[in-house]
């Protein structure tokens, strides 16, 4: 079952180290795994700079849910507008909205890492609008919510988004030093 889902890697709650991201909410964090998220209809938005395991939570907690028998489906927001746009322009985009709507859990992956044209910002827009209040959607980002007007292109869009992902919300702000780098940390020291 978690093969389907899409995951780009399988990392679960036991793999995280919280020692390395001590400003985490540690029960805040482990709370997710009784997926009250999911019957509150509650959105996910982890914010933060890079390698701060954004990705690998929202991993930890898809595999939570479609253990528990929820349909669960990770993608990466570039993916999901290149099939958003192919069926707009294939004349079934309605059909494929309602294909991403099915989901009882969907995670969109990096939103906001590349700058998304107002087109785009208007897919994702309509996308978020049919899950509103009815399944919860997790976001990763690594821009602030304020700069999400920047990255939509127009901020009344960006607003529109913003107000029905963040009316039923959790949203975590992690900020701290990148596990990727963590063996790598001399390299960036002058001698
Ligand atoms: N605190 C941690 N404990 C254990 N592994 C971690 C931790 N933080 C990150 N990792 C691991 O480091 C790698 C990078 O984390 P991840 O991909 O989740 O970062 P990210 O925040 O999504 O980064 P990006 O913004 O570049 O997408 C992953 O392999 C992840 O499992
Ligand atoms: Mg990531």
């Amino acid at each position: 079952m978690i093969k389907t889902v899409h995951f780009p890697f399988i990392k679960t709650f036991d793999d995280y180290d919280f020692t390395f991201q001590p400003k985490l909410n540690k029960e805040e964090i482990l709370d997710l795994k009784n997926l009250r998220f999911i019957e509150n209809n509650e959105n996910l938005i982890f914010i933060g700079t890079p390698g701060v395991e954004k990705t690998h939570l929202a991993v930890a907690i898809g595999i939570e849910s479609s253990k528990n028998r929820f349909q669960t489906y990770f993608i990466n927001a570039n993916d999901l507008l290149a099939q958003l746009k192919k069926a707009k322009n294939e004349n079934t985009l309605m059909r494929r909205l309602k294909h991403f709507y099915s989901y009882s859990v969907l995670i969109i992956d990096e939103l906001g890492f590349l700058p998304i044209t107002v087109e785009d910002a208007n897919l994702i827009f309509q996308l978020i609008a049919m899950r509103y209040e009815k399944h919860p959607t997790i976001i990763t980002t690594n821009k602030p919510l304020s700069k999400w007007g920047e990255v939509f292109g127009d901020v009344v869009l960006a607003n529109a988004v913003l107000d029905r992902v963040l009316h039923h919300s959790k949203i975590f702000t992690i900020v701290g030093p990148s596990y990727r780098m963590k063996e790598k940390v001399d390299l960036f020291i002058d001698e």
